[in-house]
């Protein structure tokens, strides 16, 4: 060993004992005298000096010593003079007294100074990785991110589930983004698609017996790229037998709950709130609301239909509503100020913003078309005290609730409203279906293999042909057996009960209008699998990638995943994407046509 023990873990009980340790050198200090260098490893620092009257050849060879060069040193363990402590480190009462110096290995100028890499461009931090990485905040996160992946393998095998892998080459599975994909070699013209879940795999080992299964599995998604995305991610992906929604929901939270515990030290409250799709919509105008706050949107249809307010009562005629919400001390905000605001829902694809500030009374160039004892209605409802705003959009339902859960978001962020804690919820009671009217057919909400509640099974079953083609069909009523679990204002992870029927699942895709053919091309290993005994089962996939970003509190995915891509899905490291010879082409009999 070139070392005794890790950096920071040097202990005052050591002192006047002989140490050898090993490490970057992160800070040095020249004082002619006396040199201060700062040695740190994943543990932390500790102190080295080189004191010439101590050992004059080290000292000389100190001089040379450089930021991130590579050394190890054989000194003797010191307490600090008094005064000269310092309570920031944990090794902050010692200082090892260097006899020895050995450089292992020297540095350039770096691209920029580890210390000062939170000013540094994204781009430059992402090439230059491995210097990144070598900062403790960024350590920290990975440590936690393993300590999290053990906890999770250590729980489900206590729980008796086993992790099985599944393929990597394997075919397109319909989780609703564009596929990866592999030419082969071996079958000239095909294609392998890179997973964007387990999915198919997963329920066919429940066919296959294995009753509890987990993976810790990489998923490849070709999407569009935001801060929560990366186009490839990792899943804490689950499967069960013989159970439902109550006992997936339920070891779940113990999993997550034990995380928590082990890794920061926080006890969940548990059971988990419960909201179901449409509670979540109205009152928080999103699927994934965040409820570290309250600040609720209301339905304030039945009160300004007493109003004169032209823009409201034509809303309302045409079968829209009005929603309000409260805008938290925000009756100092300016005109010029309100109208930013305004263009931002607007952005977000509302026609315009409607406010009342209660400020004197109430004020706004609207008063005029509200009689008073409506506004003191609306005020109330909204529970909106002297010095808020009242905020209202009217739209269409469904884009008044989107407007509404994203502005809700910016009035938390503008009101300063806190955010602290973790706050979990399920979203239960999906829509089987949603419609898509670009395609003009009904699409999956969650995935064409989630099982629909067993009372609707016969009315799902029964839905003439016609019903496929129209929005208004009862299908849009059916519900799922599905469930997200939301975090903190994200989608943290999501799952359902499965079809374990072929007729029921045979009706799925023949709503979905996908032609019997593509079925049998895109899925019939796995129809076929449906028809020798497959039992009842259901699952769930957790982000894993973004539950290490709200446990270590990073903003971006990229700061718990090593070696992560750009927005461009491109690996500013490797350079990957890169052109690939014409020889290989060849071999994979491509053409390129750019
Ligand atoms: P779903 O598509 O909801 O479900 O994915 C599950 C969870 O994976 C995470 N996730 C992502 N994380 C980072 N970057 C991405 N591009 C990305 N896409 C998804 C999210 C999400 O909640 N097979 C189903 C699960 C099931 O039904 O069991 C599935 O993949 O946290
Ligand atoms: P620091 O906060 O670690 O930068 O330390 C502050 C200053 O204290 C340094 O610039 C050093 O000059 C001085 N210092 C730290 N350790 C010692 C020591 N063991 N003996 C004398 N001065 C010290």
């Amino acid at each position: 060993m070139l070392r005794d023990k890790y950096c920071a873990e040097v202990k005052e009980d050591e002192i006047g004992k002989e140490l050898r340790l090993c490490g970057w050198v992160f800070r040095r200090r020249d004082h002619g005298g006396l040199i201060f260098i700062d040695l740190r490893d994943r543990t932390g620092i500790v102190q080295i000096v080189f004191n010439p009257e101590f050992s004059i050849e080290t000292h000389e060879k100190a001089h040379n010593l450089r930021s991130e060069y590579v050394i190890a040193v054989k000194g003797i363990l010191r307490r600090r003079p008094e005064g000269t402590e310092n309570p920031e480190l944990m090794t902050g009462n010692v200082e090892l007294w260097a006899q020895e110096l050995e450089i292992l290995s020297n540095s350039k100028v770096l691209p920029f100074q580890l210390a000062e890499a939170e000013e540094t461009s994204e781009l430059l931090r992402l090439k230059y990785r491995y210097l990144d990485l070598r900062k403790a905040e960024m350590q920290r996160n990975f440590f936690i991110r393993h300590r999290l992946t053990m906890t999770v393998r250590n729980f489900l095998d206590s729980k008796g589930f086993i992790e099985i892998e599944t393929p990597m080459l394997t075919k397109s599975t319909p989780e609703g983004a564009r596929d990866f994909l592999v030419p082969s070699r071996l079958n000239p013209g095909t294609f392998y698609a890179l997973p964007q879940s387990p999915q198919l795999f997963k329920q066919i080992l429940m066919m296959s017996g294995f009753d509890k299964y987990f993976q810790i599995v990489r998923c490849f998604r070709d999407e569009d790229l935001r801060a929560d995305r990366q186009p490839e991610f990792t899943q804490i992906d689950m499967e069960m037998s013989f159970v439902e929604i109550k006992d997936i929901i339920e070891i779940t939270e113990e999993m997550l709950a034990e995380n928590f515990k082990n890794i920061l030290g926080v006890e969940v409250l548990r059971p988990f709130k419960q909201l179901t799709y449409d509670e979540a919509m109205n009152r928080y105008g999103s699927d994934k609301p965040d409820l570290r706050f309250g600040l609720e949107i209301h339905d304030v249809s039945q009160i300004v239909q007493h109003s004169s307010f032209k823009v409201f009562l034509d809303t309302l005629e045409r079968g829209g509503v009005v929603k309000a919400i409260r805008g938290q001390g925000l009756a100092i905000l300016s005109r010029s100020e309100i109208d930013k605001l305004t263009e931002k829902v607007q952005s977000f694809g509302a026609k315009g913003l409607a406010w009342i500030k209660l400020k004197n009374g109430f004020e706004s160039p609207i008063v005029k078309f509200f009689p008073e004892q409506i506004l003191k209605e609306l005020a109330e409802k909204i529970g909106a005290q002297q010095g808020d705003m009242l905020l209202f959009i009217a739209d269409k339902k469904s884009i008044t609730n989107e407007v509404m859960g994203r502005l809700r978001l910016e009035i938390a962020e503008m009101s300063r409203i806190k955010r602290e804690g973790f706050a979990f919820a399920w979203i239960l009671d999906f829509p089987l279906f949603e419609w898509n009217e670009d395609e003009r057919r009904f699409v999956s909400m969650h995935h064409p293999f989630t099982s629909p509640e067993d009372k609707q099974i016969e009315q799902l079953l029964n839905v003439s042909d016609e019903a496929f083609k129209d929005p208004q069909s009862t299908l849009k009523d059916i519900k799922a057996k599905a469930y997200d679990i939301v975090l903190n204002g994200y989608e943290l992870g999501g799952g359902s009960i499965r079809i374990h029927r072929a007729d029921i699942q045979d009706r799925i895709f023949r709503v979905l209008g996908i032609p019997e053919e593509e079925v049998k091309r895109r899925f019939g290993f796995f129809v076929e699998a449906l028809q020798y005994g497959a039992p009842p089962h259901g699952g769930i996939a957790l982000g894993l990638d973004r539950l290490v970003m709200i446990m270590t509190g990073a903003d971006s995915l990229r700061d718990v995943i090593a070696f992560p891509k750009t927005q461009r899905a491109f690996c500013p490291i490797s350079e990957a994407p890169t052109n690939v010879d014409l020889k290989q082409l060849r071999e994979l009999h491509i053409k390129i046509d750019v």
